[in-house]
């Protein structure tokens, strides 16, 4: 059974709810899941556009033959061969034998390499299009968006852009699938979680695709991932935009690990000078509690960074480690950052810390704080200081 969600006359979305896995990517938590966003044009031809998580299949089948009946499939549209899209597809394939796959250049290999499919392969590239009756799609490659394949394809006739893992989002669709039936200010955040983990690295591509997406005349933003946009696409677009430039606002995080609360205690300091001098949006996390993607989205979207670590075994916190090296792989850009340590017998952390804002340009606010045993009054008045020089350079 399936009630029929429309986009437009001809267009009907068929994609699931995944309220089971944890982790997306075996490494995201999911707090509210996640969809898989697959479209069907149900027009003289019938096109499948992306598909879902092989787990989910049978739902996803039983939506597909609600709609068309025994008809046949005529095309499956690979916008993207991430599994979380693509594994269904072999199970179609022995469904509807002569099904025609469509893809890039860069799919058809990764099409055989994953499910052995080398027949009935149709390679599309920039501007081609498809007739399917009265619709009709076209198809952009916007390659690292967010793999080399990735690409997106437009609906003429009704302005759909079916943008795969672009302009996607955490968060399952919890009756409401545009953003104009539902509480949209979730997945704003979630929205900026799921952009800068999983396709910040790629500000870049993000720009370039940007560009090219901007001929079109966007009614309804279709991605392979949470809600349809149909009434905040600017907002949602001009987003993007900024992320993909590296634009960060004015606000602080500050990151600490901390085993015994010496380090915590100067993270706090710093924290209390910032609000004193004036900042409101102060974001402090434990690297030890909070999974590294929320603190990731947060580094995103704030201009002041203050990281502050034990030295452990000669090195940083190991919880701080991953986030400076997942930081540096990203190559976030525009921050200012302070650095704070804390040592016993040999201090190693605000030097590391140090060095990977220095790998990554960043600037560096104040001069790197490092305790020796706990808290002494020269270190809490450096922690002030460094409030207070984050707050005026912010302020700039
Ligand atoms: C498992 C462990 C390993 C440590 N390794 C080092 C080290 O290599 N060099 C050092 O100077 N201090 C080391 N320390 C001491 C801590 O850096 C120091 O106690 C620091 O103040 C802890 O900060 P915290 O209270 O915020 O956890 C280590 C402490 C622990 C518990
Ligand atoms: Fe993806
Ligand atoms: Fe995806």
């Amino acid at each position: 059974m399936y009630k029929e969600v429309k986009l437009s006359e001809k267009i009907y979305y068929i994609g699931v709810n995944d309220r089971r896995t944890s982790l997306f990517e075996n490494m995201w938590p999911l707090d509210r899941g996640i969809s898989y966003n697959s479209f069907l044009i149900n027009d003289d031809k019938i096109a499948i556009i992306d598909t879902v998580e092989a787990g989910f299949f049978e739902k996803w089948l039983d939506k597909v033959r609600t709609i068309i009946k025994d008809r046949p499939i005529d095309y499956i549209i690979v916008n993207h061969m991430e599994p979380d899209h693509s594994s269904a597809i072999r199970f179609i394939t022995e469904l509807y034998p002569d099904v025609k796959i469509v893809g890039n250049r860069k799919t058809t290999p990764m099409l055989e390499g994953y499910y052995g499919i080398t027949k009935n392969v149709t390679e599309v590239k920039e501007g081609d299009v498809i007739e399917l009756g009265t619709t009709s799609l076209s198809f952009h490659p916007i390659p690292m968006v967010h793999w080399p394949e990735s690409m997106v394809c437009f609906e003429q006739s009704s302005g759909i852009l079916f943008s795969t893992d672009a302009f996607g989002s955490y968060g399952t669709l919890d009756g409401g699938v545009f953003d104009d039936e539902m509480d949209f200010e979730y997945f704003r955040d979630e929205m900026r979680r799921y952009y800068s983990n999983i396709v910040g690295k790629y500000g870049n591509p993000v720009q370039k695709a940007l560009s090219k997406l901007s001929a079109l005349d966007i009614k309804l933003i279709a991605p392979a991932h949470g809600p349809l946009i149909r009434k905040n696409i600017k907002d949602v677009i001009a987003r993007h935009d900024r992320w993909s430039k590296h634009e960060t606002e004015k606000g602080v995080v500050i990151a600490y690990a901390s085993m015994y609360g010496n380090t915590e205690v100067l993270a706090e300091v710093t924290a209390r000078s910032l609000a004193e001098n004036g900042i409101e949006r102060i974001r402090m996390y434990d690297v030890s509690k909070t999974h590294i993607s929320y603190i990731i989205s947060d580094v995103f979207k704030y201009r002041g960074f203050i990281m502050a670590s034990p030295t452990y075994s000669n090195e940083l916190h190991p919880n701080m480690e991953a986030l400076v090296m997942k930081l540096q792989h990203m190559g976030f850009k525009n921050h200012l950052f302070g650095v704070i340590g804390s040592y016993t017998w040999g201090g190693v952390a605000a030097k590391k810390l140090l060095e990977a804002g220095q790998n990554l340009n960043w600037e560096l606010v104040g001069t790197p704080i490092e305790q020796k045993y706990s808290i002494k009054e020269e270190s809490f008045n450096a922690c002030i200081k460094l409030g207070e020089e984050m707050a005026k350079r912010l302020k700039e």
